[in-house]
This record gives C-alpha cells, structure tokens and sequence, in this order.
C-alpha cells in the first residue's frame, strides 16, 4: 500500500474550513487505501513565539479534532512530532544539504520574516522547510496531502531527496504532492485575495470548526462579496462569491455549476443563509465528538504514545540508513 503522510500545526485553538477541505478532509478519505502517518507538528509551532501551557492543551485538543474527524487509530499512526526524536536529527542533515539562498527563497518564511523583522524572526522560522522535509522522508512517505501554501515546501522536499540520493546513493523516497482540485485554497471572507489563515486572518475571516454555528453563519452572513446580484463562479472579478460557491460545493460535494442553476434569480443572503445551515450540519456532530474525546485525556495520551512507538520504529529505521550513508561511524 501507498504511504501517505501529513501535519497540521497546533497554533490555534480549533482548525478552520481551509484546513479541513485543503487537507484534512483528504487525510481521513486516503486512510482506507493508504499506509498513513498524520501528525502534529509542535516542533513548527515554537518557530514563532508562543504560550507553552496553550501549546500543550492545543496540542491535545488536534489530536480530538482528528480524531473526530474520524481519524481512526487502527487504521493510521496518529502521533506528536515531538515524541520522534528522529524529526530532529534528519533536519540536521537536511540543512547541511540545503543552500541558503535556496531557504531564503521559501516564500511563506520571507512572508512572516517581513511581517516580524528580521531581529524577531527565528533561524527556526528559517529552518521550518528543512523540519518539515525531514517529517516527510523520514516515512518514505509516496503522498503528502496539503493545501496549495505547502506547494513550495513539497517541491523543496523533493529536490532534496533528489540530492541526497544522487550523492549519497538511493537511500529516499520523492514524495508527491497531493493537492485537492477546487478547495486547495479557501479564502479569508472578509478578504477574498487572500488565504484563510490562522495567523493573518481577522476572526471575521476565519470559520473555526469548533466555532458555535451561530458564530459561523453570522460569519458567513457578513462575508464580503460585491455590488452585483449574480451568483456566478468567477474568481477573477467575484472573488468572495467564488469562494462561497466552493466551500459550499467542497462541503456538499455538489458541482458548482449546479449551484449555480440552483440559486439562479436568488440572492447572495439566500446563498450565505444556506451555507451556514450547510456548516452547522457539519459543525454540530463533530465538536460534540472532540467533547467526547477531551473528557478523557488518559486514552487520548494513549492513543497518541501508541502512535508515537509505531511512528518511532519506521522513522528510526530511515535515519539509521541515512547516518549510514553519510559516513557516520555506527554507535555499538
Ligand atoms: P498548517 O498547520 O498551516 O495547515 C494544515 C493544512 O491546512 C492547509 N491549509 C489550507 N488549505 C486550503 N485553504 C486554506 N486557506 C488553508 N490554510 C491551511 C495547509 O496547506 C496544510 O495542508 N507546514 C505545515 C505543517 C507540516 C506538514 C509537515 C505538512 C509540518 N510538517 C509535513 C505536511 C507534511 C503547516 O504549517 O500547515
């Protein structure tokens, strides 16, 4: 079976609809037919400055929001990034075949370096795509599903598995990216050019899954469209309207050219009313089952140490062929 591995960062107190429909929403589908690894990446989340007791609590409640995502741990290995020390020492390695100009390239780092001042941003921040590489090639992972910002990471990964194969002799496998047609990139709603985000989006902007479905169509409700009447998928010139029509297709996996037959001669409050019961739907059932998980944080560790031994054995296994290659002496 095809090996598929992916992260999301505990940086927010819920995920929001552009991880679940870029991403998430992947990852629980490609666990049937895939050997999958999903993890949470809190090595990434200390590149920028953060709140340790927050880091931990958020760190449990991703683990109950993938699982009731329906994540199920007999069929993937779940587990903390920290928990694999492996993460740690192939970064090393990665960085010492990594160019610096090559990371300075990265554009989400010159994004946040610009956004923080080069005295604040962290060589972490710098390092994050090494980190994130190293995640990947770790588990010979073949797919890597994500959203369209990770584009830059994945093609990094890849060229870097390319090098060290090429000077070290074939010891990695090239992953490909596994980016969804249609929701690979959902925008913030109060600024339909840019991505929704958990960390540039105004809470206006951001539909959190953990959110009240009251706070989510009031949200969507006072989503940014434009003067005109027509719902029409025109990204271009009606941008916040796209962007309704796909996270409303995405979520009902209907086309978008049927809802737009199906809101012909309607109005945009008509369409945003409907999305908003569309989420609701969603939203309900899945925080009543993330309570369920966090009322019992004993078998959420459990889960998450089982994960950690499973990942642990397979990332060991890469690092001591990669050291092997490199010309470290074995330890005795
Ligand atoms: P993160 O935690 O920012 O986001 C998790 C996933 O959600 C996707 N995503 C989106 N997709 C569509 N529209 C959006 N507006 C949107 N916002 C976020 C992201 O593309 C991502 O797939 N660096 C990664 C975490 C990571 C990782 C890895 C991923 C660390 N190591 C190894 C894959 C493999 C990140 O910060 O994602």
């Amino acid at each position: 079976r095809p090996r598929v591995l992916s992260g999301i960062q505990p940086t927010a107190d819920s995920f929001h609809l552009g991880n679940y429909l870029g991403a998430l929403r992947q990852w629980v589908a490609l666990q049937d037919d895939h050997d999958a690894f999903y993890f949470i990446p809190d090595l990434h989340a200390i590149t920028v400055e953060h709140d340790p007791k927050q880091l931990a609590r958020r760190t449990r409640v991703a683990a109950a929001q993938l699982l009731g995502l329906g994540l199920d741990p007999d069929r993937c290995t779940l587990f903390v990034q920290s928990h694999v020390p492996a993460h740690s020492e192939l970064t090393w390695v990665l960085q010492c075949l990594t160019g610096f100009g090559e990371a300075s390239r990265m554009t989400q780092f010159k994004d946040k370096a610009a956004k923080e001042g080069t005295d604040r941003a962290t060589v972490g921040l710098f390092t994050y795509p090494d980190l994130m590489a190293a995640d990947i090639l770790l588990y010979d992972a073949d797919r890597v599903p994500v959203g369209e910002d990770q584009r830059q990471h994945l093609e990094l990964t890849r060229n870097l598995a390319q090098r060290f194969n090429s000077r070290f002799g074939r010891s990695l496998v090239v992953p490909e990216p596994y980016i969804p047609p249609g929701a690979a990139k959902i925008a913030d709603l109060q600024d339909p050019t840019s991505k929704m985000s958990k960390s540039a989006s105004s809470p206006g902007g951001i539909v959190e899954l953990l959110d009240p479905p009251k706070t989510s169509a009031k949200k969507i409700r006072s989503a940014v469209t434009d003067n005109e009447r027509e719902i029409r998928y025109d990204p271009e010139n009606k941008p916040g309207v796209a962007n309704l029509l796909t996270i409303f297709s995405a979520m009902t996996d209907r086309k978008i050219t049927e809802l737009e037959s199906d809101y012909a001669g309607k109005g945009y409050g008509d369409l945003k009313k409907d999305l908003g019961e569309v989420v609701a739907e969603f939203a309900e059932p899945f925080a009543e089952r993330v309570r369920g998980y966090l009322d019992d944080p004993a078998e959420l560790d459990r889960v998450l140490a089982a994960g950690a031994t499973r990942a642990r054995d397979v990332a060991g296994a890469t690092l001591q062929r990669v050291h092997e290659r490199i010309g470290f002496l074995p330890p005795t």
